[in-house]
């Protein structure tokens, strides 16, 4: 009901793919046939990319956003990138709780939440995700589960810093495996998700929180999901590699 109201956001999750020579020219494919967007979109990409990205998308309406960022200011974390350094360079998202991350490196709830307040912290803009495994959903356990991901990332974030979390929901059994959630499945989430934060927040706070979609989201599938009452946008992981394919679904979230 609230949907007119909310701006849709289309995102691109790179992951480990393309070098910056290789970004500079899929954000040059891709800036032309998304030019005219009636909703965000933005680009997350590999630390070493941002550079390449924050260049190429100048005077574009694409954002460009990390695919993670470390909860401390600096310091003896070798390998890891902070918050505070992405802001730094001009970054304004940053995806957080990725399951990739949460499945292969140890993720866990309270090191999201530690991730999503550093985040904040540094003035960029969240895309928070959650989602259940293929026997959680079995196991009848999806909304709880998701719920519980959901409050303890937001754990201490005020209602007005809400304005700067996105909700990614994202079923892991639907990453990059072609299955993607029937559009009723995925509405019947992100209608939970949506819940969780009326209740935490309030009634208004729940319907003016965007809340995406991921999960083998592409150009065919994009419209049937996101003509959903509460699904405003799409996480897109493979289908953003593909300019076509991307601007395509960018297309029809402005719908
Ligand atoms: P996919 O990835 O679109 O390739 O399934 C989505 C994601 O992981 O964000």
């Amino acid at each position: 009901m609230n949907k007119a109201l909310r701006k849709a956001v289309i995102a691109g999750n790179w992951k480990m793919n393309k070098t910056p020579e290789e970004a500079k020219e899929l954000i040059a494919q891709i800036a032309p046939l998304v030019k005219d967007a009636d909703c965000s979109v933005v680009t997350c990409v590999p630390f070493v990319d941002l550079q390449a990205a924050l260049e190429a998308t100048k005077g574009t309406n694409i954002g460009v956003g990390a695919e993670n960022c470390h909860w401390e200011k600096s310091g003896a974390y070798t390998g890891e990138i902070s918050a505070d350094m992405l802001a730094a360079m001009g970054v304004q998202y940053v995806i957080i709780g990725h399951s990739e991350r949460r499945t292969y490196f140890g993720e866990t709830d309270v090191t999201v939440n530690k991730r999503v307040r550093a985040a904040l912290d540094a003035g960029l803009t969240v895309i928070l995700c959650v989602g259940e495994y293929l026997e959680q959903r079995e196991q009848g356990i999806t909304a709880e589960l998701v719920a519980m991901q959901t409050k303890i990332a937001l754990q201490g974030v005020s209602k007005e810093e809400l304005a700067r979390i996105i909700i990614a929901y994202e079923p892991v059994w639907a990453i990059g495996t072609g299955k993607t959630a029937t559009a009723d499945q995925a509405n019947e989430v992100c209608a939970v998700i949506r819940e969780v934060i009326a209740g935490l927040y309030g009634r208004d706070a729940g319907d003016g929180i965007t809340i995406q979609y991921g999960g083998s989201m592409n150009a065919k599938n994009a419209a049937e999901l996101l003509d959903k009452p509460d699904v405003d946008g799409g996480l897109i992981g493979g289908a953003s590699l593909k300019a076509p394919d991307f601007a395509a679904i960018v297309e029809a979230a402005s719908r």
